[in-house]
């Protein structure tokens, strides 16, 4: 089957587009009026799981706002739960891990595990996904980059200092990258699942990154990101993102990545000229510029777009997650102040 020569793809491949593709990391989630409809039915797990309503949310924000991609929608951390770590999701807390891996005693004894068998639901959702949205537009795929995977492993749950997993690192080498090593080869076939079942790009997060230094990452990153990026299957671009990287970018670059995510925190342009301006670069408005009038958003949209200044290779999104207080209207103003001030034809 020959996929249809989407905005997105060609953006990733730094071809001239008509205009600049959009699209929003967490576009299906809580500020959705029919996400939300969608959680009062289904636990977020129990959605994760059913393939059926889960692609049904992948679409959602297509529908609404005219959007240039959708997203698979799952979790970074549904791939870690046959680790029995105890993973649950409680309420207004995010992500907890019951079971923290902390030792080299606790990490030399995780098995390895089948992820057809663990995670097959997730590839049954890229398939129905694939199914609902036709020719329309492109599906992304996504997975946690293995450090963010490992300090949410690591830590039991979001951190601000990430004192454990840096205990770790410094304190026990040798545990840190034997999990690096388990995460890269569960991630490489997670996502090779993902683009078997038709994804036609991946995003890996690394949304937690930037709590590194640059002589940290080269030590205890950029290796494992490196192998993760090099064990996909070629042609099939992929965007890789985190946040709070201003310092990591040439190093982030190094790693892989036909596109680089940038946060809000660093101009455009810059980002672009860390990263080189032979790679695609993917953002970055500020999620909470989204809560702002309709006009500040218009002119903050327009200032990324001029910072692009027309390069092939801009992809449009926020810097991070749309935030669940947004306005869905907000959202779909965005999408078309896009639209408008970056058409080229
Ligand atoms: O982007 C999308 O629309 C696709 C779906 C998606 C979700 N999680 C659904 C979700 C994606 C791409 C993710 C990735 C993810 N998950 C990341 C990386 C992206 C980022 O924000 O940095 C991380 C760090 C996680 C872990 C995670 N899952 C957190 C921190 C939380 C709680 C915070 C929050 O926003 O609630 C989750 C839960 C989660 N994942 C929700 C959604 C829609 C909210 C769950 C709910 O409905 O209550």
């Amino acid at each position: 089957m020959t996929s249809p020569d989407f905005l997105l793809l060609r953006a990733a491949r730094r071809e001239p587009t008509e205009r600049t593709p959009v699209w929003l990391m967490r576009q299906a989630g809580r500020y959705l009026p029919e996400y939300r409809e969608m959680r009062r039915r289904f636990g977020f797990l129990e959605l994760c799981r059913n393939s059926e309503a889960a692609a049904e949310v992948t679409v959602q924000p297509v529908e609404r706002l005219g959007v240039d991609a959708a997203i698979l929608f799952a979790d970074i951390l549904l791939v870690v739960e046959p680790l029995g770590v105890g993973l649950e999701f409680a309420l207004g807390e995010g992500p907890v891990i019951r079971r923290p891996l902390r030792s080299d005693g606790e990490i030399a004894r995780l098995k390895p595990f089948d992820v057809e068998s663990a995670v097959g639901f997730v590839f049954d959702t890229v398939r129905k996904a694939r199914r609902a949205l036709g020719d329309r537009v492109p599906l992304i795929g996504f997975a946690g980059a293995p450090f963010t995977v490992a300090s949410y492993l690591v830590e039991g749950g979001p951190s601000r200092d990430y004192l454990y997993v840096k205990r770790l690192m410094y304190g026990e080498p040798e545990a840190w990258h034997r999990l690096m090593e388990v995460l890269v080869d569960v991630t490489a076939r997670y996502l090779g699942g993902q683009i078997a079942a038709g994804a036609h790009a991946v995003q890996l997060f690394d949304s937690w990154v930037g709590a590194l230094g640059p002589d940290d990452y080269r030590a205890f990153v950029l290796p494992y990101t490196r192998a993760l990026v090099r064990a996909l299957p070629p042609g099939v671009p992929v965007i890789h993102f985190g946040t709070g990287t201003a310092g990591l970018l040439p190093l982030m670059r190094e790693a892989g990545g036909d596109v680089i995510g940038l946060d809000w925190r660093v101009d455009l342009d810059a980002g672009w000229r860390a990263v080189g301006h032979d790679v695609a670069v993917q953002g970055n408005l500020d999620p909470a510029a989204l809560l702002a009038p309709p006009a500040l958003i218009r002119e903050r949209v327009k200032g990324i777009l001029d910072r692009a200044a027309g390069r092939p290779g801009h992809i449009f999104n926020l810097g991070h997650g749309v935030l669940p207080d947004t306005p869905v209207e907000h959202v779909k103003a965005m999408v078309d102040f896009v639209h408008e001030l970056s058409d080229r034809r």
